[in-house]
């Protein structure tokens, strides 16, 4: 099958780039850039670069989704924000236990132009780690209300493990935007994701962008690893 097969599929990755490496993260740039839809800079990238980092990923009219996931009172957030759309990102994750005051902060500095996402529960925690945080009971049950709270704050969206998603999606219809990190292709390596899905059970819970790091980044075969996840990603019955 040509690549060009999965063009519209490909629209809904974002690719993490997770690098110490500057010249691999441009390396990364250039080479995703045109056949993704998203590029992530996270917490590693920005702390090192800053906004250089934001401004080499949107080059040429790129979508940047900057993945700090802030987490502080509702006056430092909006600041933080507004900083964020002066970069012109188009996605800024925020953490939705920060609690409604610092959401609506947050959602109220975007001015309509990037879409605040709000983390629910990190996907690399599972229930014993949940425990030990002293957050026992159902994490769905948790996910759920944290992403009600977002939507009700006017958030664009959340960021989920796609094993909630589907339930998420129930709750919250579109155009209430569903990311999803933690995805695995079939008989890929988890590495420290716990809750994780294949891209076709993704996109069946309902995902609207699937956050792709180390499968694609990290892989032998970048383009193997596209074209695979890009066929699973158009073979789903939607
Ligand atoms: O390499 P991998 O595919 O696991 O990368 C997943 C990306 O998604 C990382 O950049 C990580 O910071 C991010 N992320 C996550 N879980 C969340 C939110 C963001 O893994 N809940």
């Amino acid at each position: 099958m040509d690549e060009s097969d999965h063009t519209e599929f490909r629209r809904r990755i974002a690719v993490a780039l997770d690098t110490p490496d500057r010249e691999q993260f441009r390396r990364w740039i250039s080479w995703f850039g045109p056949r993704v839809g998203v590029l992530k800079v996270g917490l590693e990238a920005f702390v090192r670069w800053g906004p250089a980092a934001v401004e080499e990923a949107g080059a040429q009219g790129r979508a940047v989704f900057l993945d700090l996931k802030f987490h502080d009172i509702p006056n430092t957030v909006r600041g933080a924000v507004r900083s964020a759309r002066k970069l012109g990102v188009r996605y800024l994750t925020v953490h939705a236990g920060g609690g409604q005051a610092m959401l609506e902060a947050a959602v109220d500095a975007a001015q309509g132009e990037v879409a605040i996402l709000a983390v629910t529960l990190l996907t690399h925690l599972d229930e014993p780690a949940l425990k030990v945080l002293d957050l026992e009971g159902p994490a769905p049950r948790r996910v759920e209300n944290w992403a009600t709270l977002a939507r009700r704050a006017g958030c664009a969206g959340v960021v989920c493990s796609p094993l909630e998603a589907a339930a998420l999606r129930r709750a919250n219809p579109a155009p209430f935007l569903l990311v999803t990190p933690g995805i695995r292709s079939v008989a890929a390596e988890a590495g420290d994701q716990r809750r994780t899905a294949t891209p076709s059970e993704a996109l069946r819970a309902g995902a609207d962008l699937l956050v792709i790091g180390r499968p694609l980044t990290r892989a032998q075969d970048r383009q193997a690893a596209l074209d695979r996840i890009g066929a699973e990603m158009s073979a789903t019955d939607l």
